[in-house]
């Protein structure tokens, strides 16, 4: 299956390098700070119990540490990569390893191991695996989503045994689709139902499926309940976006102060999920800042604080974030609303280095001083200078 290259000059070497399909060939550019906050990401991912993408995991998660200039850690995760390949997918080698490959000769050709780097060269052809790894990476650096269904279409095409790239190729078909038109597409419900009879388990298929009958004007309300049990009896597993998805359909579809109860308890069930404290917490906060109906009692404000303190530390790299949603926790006190002045202070003082998180710190307080300050005149020129960073390059925030 493998045919290995042992001795071909530099210059041919290099070239093929670039054609390998792996993640050096792959135009994955991102800052230094998006970069930091993906890792949060792979780790968590990482620490899911029985995610099938492991060795993906482990395969993106060591081309980033690489990016970061951390050739041992990126080599160490590699190598994990292959490990849980071999584990996971039972093939010691096969179309499976082609991409751990190719990353492990790009590496080994950075670090001037030309020797180690040609032993990894290895054939390069579209199997269908490759093409399920691309689209699974493709979801964290491509510019065009499209790009991630046609690559899970093509690899469930190929190897339509594979459920979880079925499953995949529509939970991304669903997510792309211009969201206005999305009540007027039949067949990608009946393809979701479809997915979610063959990937029973899959907690964010389900929700999805449900926000999507819900689009089309259905009470899910009943459907929502049972899959919030589905999650306690393991009959769907917890994963982060599942969870995530099912959270803000409670949110939308039931009420939020039942949605903080939900997480509550699966934080409870599984205490040492880090994903699962920050989801308690974005909870709270949502409860404190949007639901203006009942003013929250000091005991859930203290409460949120104390879960979003803990979060600065146990998400170092998107610290930014968590402080200004700290922040506009504590303007909605009672005793501690001077601490949110004090806090963006500080972070306007150490400007943020990317523009999209100067976009963001500037909207945020200027936010902050219109609703919480009542000061309209320094409020617009805020959003001013906010305005003057979204001219130059439009930004979506993610979680
Ligand atoms: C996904 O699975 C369904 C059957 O459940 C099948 O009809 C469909 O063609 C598959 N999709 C792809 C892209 O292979
Ligand atoms: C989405 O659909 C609406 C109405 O169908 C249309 O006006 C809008 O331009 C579409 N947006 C995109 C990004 O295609
Ligand atoms: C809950 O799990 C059962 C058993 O797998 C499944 O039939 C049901 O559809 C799930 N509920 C929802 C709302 O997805
Ligand atoms: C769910 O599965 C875990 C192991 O993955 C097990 O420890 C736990 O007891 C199970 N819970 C239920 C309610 O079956
Ligand atoms: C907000 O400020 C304006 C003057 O800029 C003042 O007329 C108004 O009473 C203030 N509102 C509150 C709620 O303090």
């Amino acid at each position: 299956m493998f045919v290995f290259v042992f001795s071909i000059s530099a210059a041919q070497s290099q070239t093929t390098l670039e054609s390998l399909q792996c993640h050096f060939t792959w135009d994955l550019d991102r800052s230094r700070p998006k970069l930091l906050r993906l890792t949060h990401k792979m780790e968590d991912f990482s620490k899911e119990k029985g995610n099938r993408w492991l060795g993906h995991i482990y395969n993106l998660w060591g081309f980033i540490q690489y990016k970061l200039g951390l050739n041992e850690e990126a080599n160490s995760l590699f190598q994990k990569a292959t490990e849980a390949l071999n584990k996971l997918r039972k093939a010691d080698e096969g179309p499976w390893l082609v991409v751990n490959y190719g990353n492990l000769a790009w590496l080994h050709h950075h670090l001037g191991d030309q020797a180690e780097s040609q032993a990894y060269l290895s054939k390069d052809d579209l199997h269908p695996e490759i093409c399920a790894e691309k689209a699974w990476t493709l979801m964290f650096f491509g510019e065009d989503k499209k790009l991630v269904v046609d690559y899970y279409k093509k690899a469930a095409r190929m190897q339509p045994k594979m459920v979880d790239w079925n499953t995949s190729y529509v939970i991304w078909l669903k997510k792309v689709k211009n969201f206005s038109d999305t009540r007027l597409d039949p067949d990608l419900l009946e393809k979701m139902r479809q997915a979610k009879e063959r990937d029973p388990k899959n907690l964010y298929l389900a929700a999805l499926y449900l926000e999507q009958r819900a689009n089309k004007r259905e009470n899910i309300r009943d459907e929502v309940c049972e899959l919030a049990e589905n999650v306690s009896s393991n009959r769907s597993n917890c994963s982060n976006s599942g969870m995530w998805a099912l959270l803000n359909l409670y949110i939308e579809h039931i009420s939020v102060d039942e949605a903080v109860k939900l997480a509550e308890k699966v934080l409870k069930e599984h205490p040492d999920v880090r994903y699962l404290k920050k989801f308690v917490a974005l909870c709270y906060r949502w409860r404190i800042i949007y639901k203006s109906s009942s003013s929250p009692e000091q005991s859930m404000v203290d409460r949120a604080i104390a879960l979003h303190e803990e979060l600065l530390s146990l998400y170092p790299h998107s610290s930014l974030k968590r402080e200004i949603d700290l922040a506009t926790i504590y303007a909605k006190s009672h005793h501690s609303k001077a601490k949110a002045e004090q806090i963006f202070q500080k972070l306007l003082k150490n400007e943020p280095a990317e523009p999209e998180d100067k976009q963001m710190l500037y909207n945020k307080y200027a936010n902050h001083l219109y609703f919480n300050l009542n000061d309209s005149h320094r409020s617009t020129q805020y959003h001013m200078k906010a305005l003057y960073f979204c001219l130059q390059k439009p930004f979506i925030h993610d979680l």
